[in-house]
């Protein structure tokens, strides 16, 4: 990655990342009642769940029970704008939530742990990133989702992962210099991928950060015929040795659609529980995260949206606590990039996933 282009220095030590929370095991039984209690619960306050396929298979497989939605965070923020229930649990990390507080101003949008947040939006400041934005005033601002609502109102548009790249290929084709943040990894891959002028901000995923070149080829060669399936918030390194690069719905479609019987998997291990669904005979490989000897801080999974749990799920619609909330005017601001991207979506043809698809 040329240093040239980026342009800020994000203090890492500054995004602390928090230990991994340790549910206690729940018994066959107690995890049924739980689940049943959480379903009341639901249906009594008109509440739908919407998980990411980071979070645990015991919400996953409620949020799909109960006519919610399992997605990746383009279809969250999609999702909650479909359904009529008036409240939406959003399983997943803040990001998530505010988003569909953002589209959805009249529903309840309730989150099991409001600490569960994003090194990427950590490592966003607003004060700085607007004084980044000051500096380069000549250029689009273009914010991934894992952000503030601070951070989203002073951009132009919003991307996810799944549609970053035909966004900045737009506007690379309307002759715009584009100013993005916060995922370096991300950020210079549509780079690349768009030949756009980009000019980046210095952020960075801790579980995808982690993932280890060396180790990888070494697992490749132990597997040749596995195919490699990476999230673009992995390193270059990472990036140059996959076959496919995608957002967490591509990397499950492609475990499906591809004849390889082998995968070698960057992204959250979370992931593994709707890839085994989809496809039962196909096996699974973690990419390594720690090279030899060395330890790591997130093991491929994000201690964040490890927050959410079946207890943490009961607590929240027991309690009606954990309420996102978003001041009128920032609201209609942050709002403004992210219809653009929904928009320029809807155009595209990018379709909402049927219930229960990859
Ligand atoms: P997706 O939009 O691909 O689900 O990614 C969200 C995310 O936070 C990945 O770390
Ligand atoms: Fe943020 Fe990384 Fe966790 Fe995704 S996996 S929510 S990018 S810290």
């Amino acid at each position: 990655m040329n240093s040239d282009n980026l342009q800020t220095k994000t203090d890492k030590s500054a995004v602390e990342v928090p230990e991994h929370p340790h549910w206690p095991p729940l018994s066959e039984m107690e995890k049924q009642q739980l689940t049943s209690h959480i379903k009341r619960l639901l249906d009594e306050q008109d509440a739908a769940l919407v998980a990411h396929y980071y979070t645990s298979p015991d919400l996953q497989i409620l949020a799909e029970e109960t006519g919610g939605c399992v997605a990746d965070s383009l279809e969250m923020a999609r999702f909650g704008s479909k359904v009529k229930s008036k409240t939406l649990v959003v399983c997943g990390v803040r990001f998530m939530g505010e988003t569909a507080k953002i589209i959805n101003p009249e529903k309840r949008v309730l989150m099991p742990d409001m600490e569960a947040t994003c090194s990427l939006d950590l490592g966003c400041k607003i004060d700085e990133f607007s004084r980044f934005c000051d500096a380069h005033a000549d250029r689009t601002i273009v914010v991934y989702a894992n952000t503030s609502a601070e951070v989203k109102a002073r951009a132009d548009w919003v991307v996810t992962s799944g549609i970053a790249l035909p966004i900045v290929k737009h506007l690379a084709e309307q002759g715009k210099k584009i100013l993005w943040a916060p995922d370096k990894h991300l950020g210079h891959y549509v780079q690349q991928m768009s030949g756009a002028d980009i000019l980046l901000w210095d952020g960075s995923c801790v579980v995808h950060e982690e993932f280890k070149s060396v180790a990888l080829e070494r697992i490749r060669r132990i597997h040749p015929d596995a195919a490699v399936l990476v999230h673009p918030e992995s390193p270059q390194a990472i990036i140059d040795q996959a076959d496919v690069v995608g957002s967490t719905t591509a990397l499950i479609k492609a475990v499906s659609s591809m004849d390889n019987l082998e995968f070698i998997v960057a992204t959250d291990r979370g992931i593994f529980h709707k890839m085994q669904q989809q496809a039962p005979n196909k096996l699974l490989i973690e990419c390594p995260t720690a090279g030899d000897g060395a330890s790591c801080q997130s093991c491929a999974h994000c201690p964040w949206m490890e927050m959410n749990s079946l207890q943490t799920l009961a607590a929240t619609l027991e309690s009606g606590r954990n309420t996102i909330e978003i001041d009128a005017s920032l609201r209609e601001r942050a709002l403004r990039p992210v219809q653009r991207m929904l928009d320029f979506a809807e155009q595209q043809g990018i379709q909402m996933k049927k219930r229960g698809d990859a």
